[in-house]
């Protein structure tokens, strides 16, 4: 048998990773996958399993599949437990976004003030996790989705017994994407050499079948000012200048801390236009989950792409599946640093190049840094370690710490003005605090 379990189910992500599982059912065969959420999302779970449901037979698979709030029983024999789950739900994440931009701050879920209190918010509950599959399915691989995904990986390493986690986003796959449509050649083709952190990443050099096409991707990427932001986050484009003077591809995160002033602009506009992402992806939702209830509806629906981590699930199962098959295949994710960037603490969780083996992913040492952002990713480095700190200590000081070493905060007084703000607004999710 082989049991995957996912927990934050009800998620109107799900349909995604379902339909990857089916996808890849000849290679990771699958027998049992187990939707669980919390109280709060049972409504939402019932949907979605209805829909997963109707995906499996129609693909006539024998998988099986259940769902439940019984997060214990359902990791019994778990193999992968993928963790995909948003503390607070929406309401949060309008806080995030929120708070900071009455301020005068980016107000970001994963950057920023509002990124700090999403992992304030998700450190105990992911410690949590951890500790239950350690105790339960001690084998088990947690596939971490989870925000700040770089940063919650870290957290769980750092803290919980359970050392079997690797954290995964989309945006690498993305860019490697995005890079294949503008040399008109197959995604399968592309390679990138990342260095970085989650939502902090930057492609080193460009590979098409071997050859180093890294320039000519950073001249098209200044040239045609192409679109290769993910559907959440604002897509300005970059300047000649900027490309050709770090001679790095950059993530489209990377607007926040490169082009703060006009980000905030716009998102002042789009906030008065249109409400927050939060609110945004709140009427998404409905629509969604109005879709997903249809008893005729036996796929994934193309609006999920209108989501930012939509094609999250080729990420995750290809994860599971060079696992399972111990592939020695390369894949982007998040794991310990182990020294692949010299510059940065071995204990340290990066965006890395890794070979994926049964026994976990080997990071490829990619070198010293870059002159051109050895400081700020460095920098940047330095304070999700003080989240991560802050995160499990539930000391202010610590928090403190985090939000003024934050580039996008770094006020003395208004760190401290953001800070109270945001521990009263999430009170009822901050135990540690
Ligand atoms: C991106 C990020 C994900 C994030 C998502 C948000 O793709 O990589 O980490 O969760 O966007 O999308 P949403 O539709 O919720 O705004
Ligand atoms: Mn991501």
């Amino acid at each position: 048998s082989l049991k995957v379990v996912i927990i934050g189910g009800g998620s109107s992500y799900t349909p995604e990773i379902i339909e990857g599982l089916i996808k890849r059912y000849e290679t990771f065969p699958v027998s049992d996958v187990v939707l669980v959420d919390v109280d709060a999302g049972k409504e939402k779970l019932e949907i979605i399993g209805g829909l997963a449901d109707r995906m499996i037979e129609k693909s006539g698979k024998p998988i099986r599949l259940s769902w439940t709030l019984d997060r214990k029983k359902a990791l019994e024999g778990a193999d992968f437990v993928s963790t995909q789950i948003r503390v607070g739900g929406l309401e949060a994440r309008e806080k995030d976004e929120r708070i900071p931009l009455r301020h005068g701050y980016v107000g970001q879920e994963t950057n920023g003030a509002g990124g700090i209190f999403k992992a304030f918010r998700t450190i105990p509950v992911l410690l949590d996790i951890a500790k239950d599959v350690h105790d339960i399915c001690p084998h088990a691989w947690i596939i971490n989705f989870t925000n700040p995904a770089g940063i919650i990986t870290e957290a769980v390493l750092k803290h919980s017994p359970h050392q079997k986690v690797i954290g995964v986003c989309n945006i690498p796959f993305n860019m490697r994407h995005s890079t294949a449509e503008i040399l008109h050649v197959a995604p399968a083709d592309v390679k990138i050499e990342f260095v970085g952190m989650n939502h902090f990443v930057f492609g080193k050099k460009v590979y098409v079948k071997g050859v180093d096409r890294t320039r000519e991707v950073l001249h098209k990427l200044a040239d045609e000012k192409l679109d290769y932001s993910p559907a959440n986050i604002v897509s300005l484009g970059w300047s000649k200048t900027f490309i050709e003077s770090i001679g790095l591809l950059p993530n489209p995160y990377h607007q926040y801390y490169f082009q703060t002033k006009k980000v905030l602009e716009k998102d002042v506009q789009a906030f008065q236009d249109n409400g927050t992402r939060a609110e945004v992806v709140q009427e998404l939702e409905k629509s969604l989950f109005a879709l997903y209830s249809n008893p005729d509806l036996a796929e994934k629906p193309k609006q999920l792409e209108e989501r930012g981590g939509a094609f999250y699930s080729d990420v995750a199962c290809s994860l599971m599946d060079s696992i399972y098959n111990d592939r020695e295949d390369v894949q982007t994710v998040n794991t310990l640093n182990h020294g692949a960037i010299p510059d940065l603490p071995d204990d340290c969780v990066i965006e890395v190049n890794s070979v994926i083996t049964k026994h976990g992913p080997r990071p490829i040492a990619s070198g010293r840094l870059p002159r051109v952002i050895c400081g700020i990713v460095s920098h940047m480095k330095a304070f999700e370690e003080l989240v991560v700190q802050a995160g499990v200590t539930g000391d202010y000081s610590d928090a403190y710490a985090a939000m003024v070493m934050n580039p996008l905060v770094a006020d003395e007084a208004d760190s401290k003005v953001l800070l109270d703000e945001l521990l009263e607004a999430h009170r009822e999710f901050l135990p540690q605090f």
